[in-house]
């Protein structure tokens, strides 16, 4: 009877996904650790507050961002860097949570990629309406290391293309606790978010928060 029953189920999702050649997509990796991650980011944005950046050609970007880390990503009229202090309040980024160094190379290694250990990681919040346009994300010192995204509150559309920025793009779906690994060959692969689908999550409301775990220095 149960076996009738059973065979009628859908299979689980799987929980590991190839979306390029050395990038996956691990669904639900971080729920576990979402409260405890979404504490951090509170306290890390009381320190260092999100903010819209400028880019270099003086468009205040819809995504509002912060960091912690040894390193933060910024960008202004005077390009994209990484810098050791908050230009916002003149104080070094809040340090790296021990949590998220731990959860991302735990990925990172579910992925395939042994030993890492970001000192940098760019929080960005979106609320809905809010994008990424295509990018790389080579602003790093070694291109050897990986990236690790990790998703929390409302789904987001990942974009994930190739070395050129007219190749051929794949949408990937992002929900709470979802977590994407990319390096190798696909390290300097473009990606980017579609604009975010307005609703309302459970723990954060109209929002998304991604955090990109780096290796800058
Ligand atoms: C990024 O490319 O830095 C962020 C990607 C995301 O928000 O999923
Ligand atoms: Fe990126």
């Amino acid at each position: 009877m149960t076996g009738d029953l059973l065979a009628g189920l859908a299979p689980p999702p799987p929980t590991r996904e190839e979306i390029g050649p050395g990038a996956v997509r691990l669904r639900g990796w971080a729920l576990p650790r979402a409260v405890e991650l979404l504490a951090a980011v509170e306290a890390i944005a009381a320190a260092a507050p999100f903010r819209h950046m400028v880019t270099p050609g003086g468009f205040e970007m819809s995504v509002a961002m912060t960091n912690c880390g040894a390193a933060g990503w910024v960008t202004d009229r005077a390009g994209y860097r990484y810098a050791p202090d908050d230009p916002l309040t003149g104080r070094p980024w809040p340090p790296l949570p021990v949590a998220f160094g731990d959860l991302a190379q735990a990925a990172a290694g579910a992925a395939g990629y042994r030993d890492f250990q970001p000192d940098a990681c760019l929080i960005n919040r979106y609320e809905p309406r809010a994008r990424l346009t295509l990018h790389q994300d080579r602003d790093e010192r070694d291109k050897g290391h990986p990236i690790v995204s990790l998703s929390l509150g409302l789904p987001a559309i990942f974009q994930f293309g190739g070395l050129k920025r007219a190749d051929p793009v794949r949408r990937v779906t992002l929900l709470h606790g979802d977590v994407v690994v990319w390096g190798g060959a696909a390290r300097l692969f473009h990606h980017g978010v579609l604009p975010l689908k307005d609703g309302t999550h459970p723990l954060l409301g109209k929002r998304r928060v991604n955090l990109t775990l780096r290796r800058a220095w």
